[in-house]
């Protein structure tokens, strides 16, 4: 199936290579060198016993890194052109995810990405900065499954239903590896589950529509114009 029948009549996401991958190593080591770092391995060991303001004040580091949505889209172009075309409206900034191993750590809400009020022509590309060895990544619900919990939900006047709840606890994360990422559309339900490890997980996410698709809630504050090249 093409990736365009299956990110929209499909499963709704699939993992696919990143095509220029000397690209996205080029933009791991410009994430490294603003957060301190030579090592993605020592850097996810020392974000593992960070407090979450620790973390915070990490991320400041990253406010002056406002390629990394071009970077992050170039290295996937062959995946976004075939679903947009090459102009497009891309994420201004980039999402940088950290997620703290151990029991306590807060943990992403089932959720699909329509509700922070992108258009649903947006799809989004999440890639992690190393390979996931163990259950730190995220889990994502078929588009058929996705959709008729939206419709129960909407049906019974609910938020956050007992289905949605269950989910934190028995979904299994996809695995992917450095030089992978994972393209979903925005009605798929998807979140991540607790996990043990001694290094943190780290990925990053951006969305992306065609120009030529009508923009909702988010508008240009959240997106900006870019020609893939
Ligand atoms: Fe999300």
């Amino acid at each position: 199936m093409s990736i365009v029948n299956e990110l929209i009549y499909g499963k709704g996401y699939k993992v696919l290579p990143i095509s220029n991958l000397k690209l996205f190593n080029k933009l791991r080591s410009l994430f490294l060198k603003r957060m301190g770092f030579k090592d993605i391995k020592v850097l996810r060991k020392n974000i593992a016993t960070m407090s979450n303001g620790e973390v915070n004040k990490l991320m400041i580091n990253l406010l002056s890194f406002n390629k990394a949505s071009e970077m992050m889209a170039d290295s996937c172009k062959d995946i976004i052109s075939k679903l947009c075309g090459r102009e497009i409206l891309v994420q201004r900034r980039l999402n940088t995810i950290f997620n703290l191993p151990g029991k306590e750590q807060r943990r992403q809400w089932p959720h699909y990405e329509l509700m922070s009020g992108i258009s649903p022509f947006t799809f989004v590309l999440w890639a992690p900065l190393h390979d996931l060895d163990d259950e730190g990544g995220v889990y994502y619900y078929e588009q058929k499954n996705s959709l008729n919990i939206i419709k129960y939900e909407q049906k019974k006047g609910l938020v956050n239903s007992p289905i949605i709840l269950e989910m934190m606890h028995n979904k299994k994360p996809t695995k992917l590896k450095y030089g992978e990422v994972i393209v979903f559309n925005p009605f798929i339900l998807h979140g991540n589950v607790g996990f043990n490890s001694n290094l943190a997980r780290i990925a990053c996410s951006v969305r992306f529509q065609s120009k030529f698709k009508p923009l909702f809630q988010k508008n240009t504050d959240f997106f900006k114009y870019y020609k893939l090249t």
